[in-house]
């Protein structure tokens, strides 16, 4: 079956070497091969093993009825969404890793997947190289969906692993996720938490049924986290992580988050470090299942798109079905009513606090100022957390982080 790689950057050219180096496993497993026949990018390859597929004209690919198979790999909207509708129109099967192309359009790609009978699959576009989106739809299809939560950044990770297990600056952890081809093309989406937000999203929507938008989600990056709080996670049994989390309300809608939490040590989402993802779901019958592996990076994330290459052809003719519903905005409760436990950290008076809070868990940091307090909330929701704070005299905040 011919193929199609559109963007040949970091993921389309790890999908290249593993069509190619793995040519005969997948041959022998689909009893066919994948041959590429275009490489479709902005730039010239000089003396790269397919610079003879290379095309600058998308409209090669789109005429040409040999090419049932496309990977999209050139990341954002435009054109990819374009592109993708066309191809998916014209009858060819597209895979993709572009998570902010699926978080914003997957509901209409999937619609025209469906009526043009093929499939549109994006097992890359979240956890890299972790099986998640599969086996959430398909091995866990009998179990309601009660919550998820997980690292879903691969960058961030890394960063916050080199920084505060290392000692590494913030700029240079950065600067090394970046020629590791960890990050996006503007890491300001995983810095301030967008990039998880869009993969949140795409497992939501694969979770609960209804297409979920970036915009219902509220989003915290890893940017106001101090090395302070770290110490305080750190001295009571605690990681920082930046975390996705969504779970299924008694009223029926869901509560969705992006935010760093303080993660309790003895979770395995807490042992999650460097470039890696862990994502745990919790299913009606199965209970808790945990995934883990490389959440970025040329092979590990070519590895999932060959596979949803492979899917397809295995599915030329009877299409998958897979997909979700439309947006419905009542759908996702506001965040502001959800109840979340919190760490605080402030100046001020700890009898001023006890009043206020009474009871709390109060931590400790050795080498910490006299009047720095730091606590550990009941669960509240954020406004009724912040009216509680600001009734406390002379406490002044210097940190608010959920706990998990
Ligand atoms: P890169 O920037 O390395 O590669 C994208 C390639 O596509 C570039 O060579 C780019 O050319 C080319 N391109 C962009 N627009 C066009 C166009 N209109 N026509 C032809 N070629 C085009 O990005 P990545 O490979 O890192 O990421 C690709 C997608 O995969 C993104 O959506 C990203 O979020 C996602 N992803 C990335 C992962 C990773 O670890 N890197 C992991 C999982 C998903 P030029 O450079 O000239 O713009
Ligand atoms: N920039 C993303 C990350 C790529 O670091 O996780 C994988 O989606």
């Amino acid at each position: 079956m011919k193929a199609a790689i559109m963007g040949y950057g970091v993921v389309g050219s790890g999908v290249g070497e593993i069509l190619l180096k793995n040519a005969a496993l997948i041959e022998n497993k689909l009893g066919e091969k994948i041959e590429i026949k275009y490489v479709l990018d902005l730039r010239d390859f000089p003396g790269d093993v397919l610079e003879n597929r290379l095309t600058k004209n998308f409209e090669d690919i789109l005429a040409d009825d040999e090419v049932k198979l496309v990977c999209e790999a050139m990341g954002g909207t435009k054109p990819a969404y374009e592109f993708t509708k066309r191809l998916l129109e014209a009858g060819k099967h597209v895979v993709s890793s572009n998570k902010e192309l699926v978080a914003t359009y997957g509901y209409e790609l999937l619609k025209t997947a469906k009526e043009h009978n093929v499939n549109y699959l994006f097992e890359a576009a979240v956890g890299g190289g972790v099986p998640i989106l599969r086996p959430l739809w398909q091995c866990l299809g009998a179990n309601h969906i009660e919550r998820f939560y997980g690292i879903l950044n691969g960058t961030t990770n890394f960063i916050l692993t080199k920084m505060y297990n290392e000692d590494m600056p913030f700029d240079e952890a950065l600067a090394l996720a970046q020629q590791l081809g960890y990050a996006e093309k503007d890491p300001t989406a995983d810095i301030a938490g967008a990039d998880v937000c869009r993969k949140t999203c795409i497992l939501a929507s694969i979770s609960f049924g209804k297409h979920i938008d970036p915009a219902q989600v509220q989003t915290q990056g890893i940017q106001d986290i101090h090395i302070r709080d770290v110490s305080y996670a750190k001295a009571n049994g605690y990681e920082i992580k930046l975390l996705g989390f969504c779970e299924k309300l008694e009223n029926g809608k869901i509560d969705a988050i992006v935010a760093p939490f303080f993660v309790p040590k003895e979770n395995q989402i807490a042992t999650v470090s460097d470039v890696f993802n862990g994502i745990v779901v919790v299913g009606d019958m199965v209970d808790e299942v945990f995934f883990y592996g490389r959440g970025a990076g040329s092979l590990p994330t070519a590895s999932a798109c060959v596979a949803d290459l492979m899917d397809c052809a295995m599915h030329a003719d009877k299409r998958k079905n897979f997909g979700w519903g439309e947006r419905d905005a009542a759908f996702v409760e506001k965040h502001a009513n959800c109840k979340t436990t919190y760490f605080v950290r402030g100046e001020g008076d700890i009898n001023e606090v006890k009043k206020v809070f009474g009871d709390v868990t109060f931590l400790s940091l050795q080498g910490a100022p006299l009047d720095e307090v730091a606590f550990i909330t009941a669960k509240e929701t954020e406004s009724a957390l912040d009216k509680k704070l600001a009734d406390i005299g002379n406490l002044h905040i210097s940190a608010k982080i959920r706990v998990l």
